[in-house]
């Protein structure tokens, strides 16, 4: 199981990256208009700080600009994915970017077929959103579980369920239940990871009774 970090920030990625549990780094453009600043200088810092994939969205919504933008944006780093939409343009530069060997990642799947559609394009991965289904009143966890039934049916597809818009820890259960090969998590999700008042409570617990005890490490 591979836990990417959503953001684009880099200061908050090299903290969580100290950790040694993010695998990697998706972004897109909404998170890198909250940072401001030059693109593909962000980009490339996050690419030479991050051993795994970083997910680089283009912002193009037609097939000729996609291409051009996508050229642009492989050419990053090494580790750089080319991040499309779920449209027919979208579906169409995969083709051609998976054909040459690129890592594509389709994103904003809301469906099955879409996800069956971005596998037969050549799509590395793809990202279903789940607590965007979920805004709209019905359960996103239950696309994961579709998707993930539908790949398993057809081992010759080989893209990647990368679980995305996961806003709370029951999601990233989940998920890890279902068996999805990646999700991508916010910060704030990430760093509530550890939360347990139980844990609080014995730490505080411990020390204190070995001040108490005058004991010397
Ligand atoms: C993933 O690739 C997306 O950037 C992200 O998970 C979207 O999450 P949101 O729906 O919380 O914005």
């Amino acid at each position: 199981m591979l836990f990417f970090l959503d953001s684009a920030d880099i200061k908050e990625i090299e903290e969580l990256l100290a950790f040694g549990i993010v695998d990697g780094i998706t972004t897109n453009p909404s998170l890198f208009a909250a940072i401001g600043g030059d693109f593909y200088k962000i980009a490339k810092d996050i690419c030479s700080a991050v051993d795994g994939p970083v997910s680089l969205e283009a912002s193009s919504t037609d097939y000729n600009n996609m291409l051009q933008e996508g050229e642009k944006i492989l050419g990053i780093a090494d580790n750089a994915v080319l991040k499309l939409p779920m449209t027919w343009p979208g579906i169409k530069a995969c083709k051609y970017f998976s054909d040459k060997g690129h890592r594509v990642n389709m994103t904003l799947c809301f469906s099955a077929a879409q996800a069956l559609v971005a596998a037969k394009a050549g799509a590395t991965y793809v990202s279903p959103f789940i607590g965007r289904i979920d805004d709209t009143g019905h359960d996103g966890l239950n696309l994961i579980e579709d998707i993930n039934e539908i790949y398993m049916n057809y081992p010759e597809l080989n893209t990647k369920i990368l679980a995305a818009s996961i806003r709370n820890i029951y999601h990233l259960h989940q998920v890890c239940k279902i068996g999805t090969s990646i999700a991508t998590i916010p910060a704030k999700i990430m760093k509530q990871l550890l939360d347990h008042p139980l844990t609080d409570i014995g730490v505080k617990k411990f020390s204190e009774d070995w001040k108490k005890s005058g004991l010397k490490i």
